[in-house]
């Protein structure tokens, strides 16, 4: 058996040139996101109000996908101008005001993403498939990168953690038991550093589901997904790998759960009137399917307890 530790097999795995998210088909192909169908077009619109609440014309969504949380931006609001950012070159389908910077994948970010002004930055599930360090504690509670086959997925403990990311572990994420598991948040702390530095004015915000200090998962959230199923997490390219994000230790002004978010930019999931399903069928109809994505988006369980970090810039 051949290892490597998880974080470089992580990033091979999903942005190697046969990487997972260089497939055609994109993340849409094996799971849903709350940017997809009816739940995309309330979160979009619930964008366009945050952009407009702090008068940003430009929106750039980071780790885009295949561009399908723009789309709806763009029906939302023609007058935004868009940018997508994401691991493959520009999807032809996107309309055609819509830019895109193709970007290397992982915790790296194109050069050409710079200087963003008046810009609402989303990151929309980008820093739970930054790959990190995954750790765990010896039989003599040293805290040990552990190392994967890229095969089997079989895993052994390799070097000990060190330096930054050691200081990292013991500042948020102390792990002390034998077999108790850390994914190392520096990475994505500094990805996101990393994207805040190319914002010269606007807001920045990350969404994804997480946790906070005080309530780590001391068995970790590595998980594996394939076309919708959650599979054993082996780093072949054939699956996705993702983890929660430490997302209190990410730089913020503001730390929300996604149903406050929205409910404060106005998604409160209300059923139309029952006269209008008289007056205008169609339109009732659509107005119900608007109040089931907004419930969908800030069910406790589900995507309402998404966290959104969110950061004020120049
Ligand atoms: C879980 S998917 C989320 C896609 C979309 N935001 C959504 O919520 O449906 C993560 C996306 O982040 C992209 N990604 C990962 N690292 C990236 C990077 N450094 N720059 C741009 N995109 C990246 C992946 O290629 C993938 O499309």
């Amino acid at each position: 058996m051949s290892s490597v530790e998880w974080r470089d097999a992580w990033q091979h795995a999903l942005y190697g040139p046969r990487g997972f998210y260089r497939d055609e088909r994109g993340p849409r192909g094996h799971f849903t996101t709350a940017t997809h169908g009816t739940p995309g077009a309330v979160l979009a619109g619930a964008l366009v109000l945050l952009a407009r609440e702090h008068a940003l014309t430009h929106v750039v969504d980071v780790g885009a996908g295949r561009g399908e949380l723009l789309e709806h931006l763009h029906s939302a609001d023609p007058t935004l101008r868009l940018t997508g950012v994401d691991v493959v070159d520009r999807p032809a389908a996107l309309p055609a005001p819509v830019e895109w910077v193709p970007s290397p994948g992982g915790r790296a970010l194109p050069d050409d993403l710079q200087r963003l002004s008046g810009a609402l930055v989303i990151a929309h599930e980008w820093l739970d498939v930054v790959p990190c360090t995954v750790g765990e504690v010896d039989d003599h509670g040293v805290l040990r990168a552990l190392e994967v086959d890229r095969v089997t997925g079989a895993e052994v403990l390799g070097r000990p953690v060190e330096g930054p990311e050691l200081d990292w572990a013991r500042t948020h994420w102390p792990a002390s038991s034998p077999g108790e598991r850390v994914e190392v948040g520096l990475s994505r702390d500094e990805a996101w550093t990393s994207l805040l530095r190319r914002v010269h004015s606007g807001l920045a915000v990350a969404v994804d589901y997480g946790h906070r200090g005080g309530e780590r998962p001391s068995q970790g959230t590595l998980t594996a997904y394939r076309e919708g199923r959650a599979v054993t997490p082996v780093p072949d390219g054939s699956c996705d790998l993702t983890a929660h994000v430490a997302m209190d230790t990410l730089d913020h002004d503001d730390l929300i759960d996604q149903r406050t978010a929205l409910r404060g930019l106005g998604v409160d999931g209300a059923t139309p009137p029952f006269t209008l399903a008289a007056q205008d069928p169609q339109a009732y109809l659509g107005e119900l399917e608007r109040s089931s994505a907004s419930a969908t988006l800030t069910a406790p369980g589900g995507f309402g307890d998404f966290l959104w970090a969110v950061k004020r810039v120049g």
